[in-house]
């Protein structure tokens, strides 16, 4: 095959040392690429008064395939402080470059695995009958829709006229909120198109037959918020019957699958759900597998843009660290979803497996594995720094 480009873009923070040591990983594991370097993040906002630069939109655009570390994103005020003084008075507005990124090339389709490793002192356990200690094996594979509903950005403070007059032909605002002021209402929409959520559903029942899961769970909230989570619901019971008829489709709602999660988390298998809901739930699952160290993630469009990244931020308080601390697990998984993605599926097999041995092992673990806190000094207290623990990746490779 021949040589892929890659864009790379380290973002902010712990990034870039997250990033450099996943591409060490990838060259040890004889994946052969090409790493283009694309600026994001919050630098560029400071200079450029803009976080996300067109010419990273077009590297995207181009190579089709991109690595994200983190960014760092900051309330509105403060990020106007640090902008470069020519651009204060363009009366620019900071947002997230990695929302952005997303609406930009409608990267729909989130995708967050929470799988157990073995030996991995962060796992999840409960107590069972008869008092033994259980360790149920977690594997989910959460389906985000990732551009609507309540991130969709249609919000309002102290609302146009048109647009609180639109709002009040709903009996339902008119009788809540007729009487408050408009000056003192803030609204956020959540809005639900059926194309996109036919797409994520249809993801979602698709990777359940491919990688034989028994069920698809709904963690919406259908029986309050009747018409954008009604309607998937709707559209999930369709889909199943006619197409996915193997496979179960379970609906719970949101709240009761927190609790769930982790009373039973070895009952489920995919879970699909919108926006806001698939990012609390996958966070809620990631917390049995061990955290933000071992979130990973996926999103892509219909048409082929993908960008993998790890769920965590920029963690700004260990940036400056002399040595990196931070666990660089999340992002070498999210690197191991894009290799599935583009069909080199065996160099990602062989990575997944190299990692397994290195926390089933156990003699290599960063802080958070350690239970310390992130101190500069935890690799002296014997945590495997951010480059140690990809060290021992490539070593088993
Ligand atoms: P964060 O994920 O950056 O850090 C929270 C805490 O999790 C850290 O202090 C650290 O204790 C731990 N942690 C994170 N990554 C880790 C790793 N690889 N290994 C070990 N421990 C790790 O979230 P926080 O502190 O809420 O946000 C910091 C900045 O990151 C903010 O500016 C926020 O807006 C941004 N952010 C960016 C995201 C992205 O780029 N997709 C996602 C979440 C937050
Ligand atoms: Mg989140």
């Amino acid at each position: 095959m021949s040589k892929r480009t890659i864009v790379s873009m380290p973002g902010d923070g712990i990034g870039k040392a997250v990033l450099d040591e996943t591409i060490r990983v990838l060259d040890a594991a004889g994946f052969d690429a090409e790493y283009v370097e694309g600026d994001i993040g919050w630098e560029f906002w400071r200079k450029e008064g803009n976080p996300l630069p067109q010419r990273t939109i077009d590297l995207i655009a181009k190579h089709k395939i991109a690595l994200f570390g983190a960014i760092t994103s900051k309330p509105k005020d403060e990020a106007f402080e640090e902008l470069a003084p020519e651009f204060k008075e363009k009366n620019l507005v900071y947002s997230s470059p990695i929302v952005g990124l997303r609406q930009h090339f409608n990267l729909e389709i989130c995708v967050r695995p929470c799988k157990t490793y073995k030996g991995n002192p962060l796992n999840f356990v409960r107590r069972g009958i008869g008092n033994e200690i259980e360790e149920p094996i977690v594997d989910v594979v959460i389906f985000r829709q990732n551009t609507e509903g309540l991130y969709g950005g249609v919000e309002w403070s102290n609302p146009s006229e048109d647009v609180y007059n639109a709002f009040m032909t709903h009996p339902k605002f008119k009788k809540n909120f007729g009487n408050v002021p408009k000056e003192e209402i803030s609204i956020s929409t959540r809005i639900f198109s059926k194309e996109r959520t036919e797409n994520i559903l249809r993801e979602a029942f698709q990777h359940a037959k491919e990688y034989g899961y028994k069920s698809v769970t709904l963690a919406e909230k259908p029986n309050v918020i009747r018409e954008t989570s009604g309607m998937m619901y709707k559209m999930a019971q369709q889909i199943q019957k006619s197409d996915y008829p193997e496979i179960e489709l379970w609906n719970t709602n949101i709240d009761a699958q927190m609790m769930w999660l982790t009373k039973n988390p070895e009952d489920y298998g995919v879970i699909v759900a919108g926006n806001m809901f698939g990012d609390i739930v996958s966070d809620g699952f990631a917390g049995l597998i061990g955290g933000l160290g071992f979130a990973c993630s996926a999103q892509w469009s219909k048409d082929g843009i993908a960008v993998f990244e790890p769920t965590h931020g920029s963690a700004p308080k260990y940036a400056d660290y002399e040595t990196s601390i931070v666990n660089p697990l999340a992002m070498i998984e999210s690197a191991c979803m894009m290799l599935d993605y583009i069909n080199e599926k065996t160099i990602a097999k062989k990575i997944r497996k190299a990692v397994a041995e290195v926390i089933e092992e156990g003699k290599v673990r960063t802080y958070d594995m350690m239970k310390m806190r992130g101190t500069p000094d935890v690799v002296k207290k014997g945590a495997a720094s951010t480059k140690e623990m990809a060290d021992a990746v490539i070593a088993k490779l």
